[in-house]
């Protein structure tokens, strides 16, 4: 049950916003952890680039999880953010790589942002239904992300 209720939001849109943002919740925090895994781990050309650029995602990344949980706190409900719950919750495999070149990561990482960005957009789209706030929330941090894919697209892409 709530332990706050936001004023004039009912309380069943209140529970299926939180639920979006305790999916996304998981979601983003396993996606930090996984950006500072490839920034530990990627080598070869444009090391430095790649390896810095991935802390600006992983600070970034880092904001949008805390207003996450803010959101559900806000609306009432417990943000759940411990290391069991994120590995029982996901239903997505763990990155597969560990030492790898810039390309390798790159490009796995394309499809780590692909997975993101596509469960964000769905729960933006199911929280228009529920809550405004949380809609936005989700509009402003998809923003960040597609900008974030693009980086990682850029660096991997050919002229061509
Ligand atoms: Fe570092």
């Amino acid at each position: 049950m709530a332990h706050h209720m936001v004023p004039a939001l009912e309380t069943d849109n209140a529970k299926t916003a939180a639920s979006l943002l305790q999916e996304r919740l998981v979601g983003m925090l396993d996606l930090q952890l996984t950006l500072k895994h490839i920034h530990w781990n990627v080598v070869g050309p444009n090391f430095i680039a790649v390896h810095e650029m991935l802390d600006e995602h992983v600070e970034s990344v880092r904001e949008m999880t805390d207003e996450i949980a803010e959101r559900i706190a806000i609306l009432g409900f417990e943000p759940v953010g411990t290391p069991g719950y994120i590995v029982k919750s996901r239903d997505w495999d763990d990155y597969p790589i560990n030492r790898g070149g810039v390309a390798e990561h790159l490009n796995a990482l394309d499809s780590v942002y692909d997975g993101i960005i596509g469960d964000h957009r769905r729960a933006m789209e199911a929280a228009a239904e529920v809550d405004a706030v949380t809609e936005d929330l989700f509009v402003g941090q998809l923003a960040k992300l597609e900008l974030y894919q693009w980086f990682v697209r850029s660096h991997v892409a050919n002229a061509s």
